[in-house]
């Protein structure tokens, strides 16, 4: 791995309290609106993974969970569209309440494959929660039905969210502005 920017010099844009706050918020949304069902959570690996601990230990109801690796190719810090399943379902989605949970929502192409994938196994309902919307780069409509913070255009890391596999680590979000971001 090569030695990119050092953490401190990355602005914060989300910090763990204000992250810790609206995930309480998302937690008990989800669990109202689910009330009476087993949601089934899909991650999507890998950025979603902390996101979504936090989140199911916020639910105060049962959840199932599996898991859907995807890689969104990137092209510098813009994602290209290409998409490629790394790993898929464990198990079947069929006629379950899924609940997509995901980092970012940018350009919207990852979701929109996904939404085709996902509803082709015919589950009984589909719905997204991201952790965070750039609404403003959206290049196919897609609408998440749970969003944790609309963020501007800058490329972020931290809380699951990695550049080239750094940063992943962080308990908050920071800005690749300064490094990287016009
Ligand atoms: P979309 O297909 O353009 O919506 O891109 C979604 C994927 O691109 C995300 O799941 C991330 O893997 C990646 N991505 C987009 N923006 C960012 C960012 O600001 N930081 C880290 N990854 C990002
Ligand atoms: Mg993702």
């Amino acid at each position: 791995m090569t030695n990119g920017p050092s953490a401190s010099n990355l602005e914060v844009l989300l910090n763990s309290s204000q992250i810790g706050a609206r995930i309480r918020e998302l937690g008990e949304q989800i669990s109202s609106d689910y009330r009476g069902t087993t949601p089934h959570l899909v991650g999507v690996l890998m950025g979603a993974w902390i996101f979504m601990a936090d989140l199911i230990r916020n639910l105060s109801l049962e959840a199932t969970v599996d898991f859907l690796g995807i890689q969104s190719c990137l092209s510098g810090t813009t994602s290209s569209g290409e998409v490629r399943i790394t790993k898929d379902l464990d198990v079947s989605i069929a006629g379950r309440d899924v609940l997509v949970v995901e980092d970012i929502l940018d350009t919207g192409r990852t979701y929109h494959y996904l939404e085709g994938v996902l509803s082709a196994h015919q589950p009984n309902s589909l719905k997204l929660v991201t952790l965070l919307d750039k609404t403003s780069r959206r290049a196919v409509p897609v609408t998440a039905d749970y969003v944790g913070f609309q963020i501007p255009d800058v490329f972020v890391v931290g809380y699951g969210l990695d550049y080239n596999q750094q940063f992943r680590r962080l308990p908050e979000v920071r800005c690749l502005r300064k490094v990287t971001c016009v």
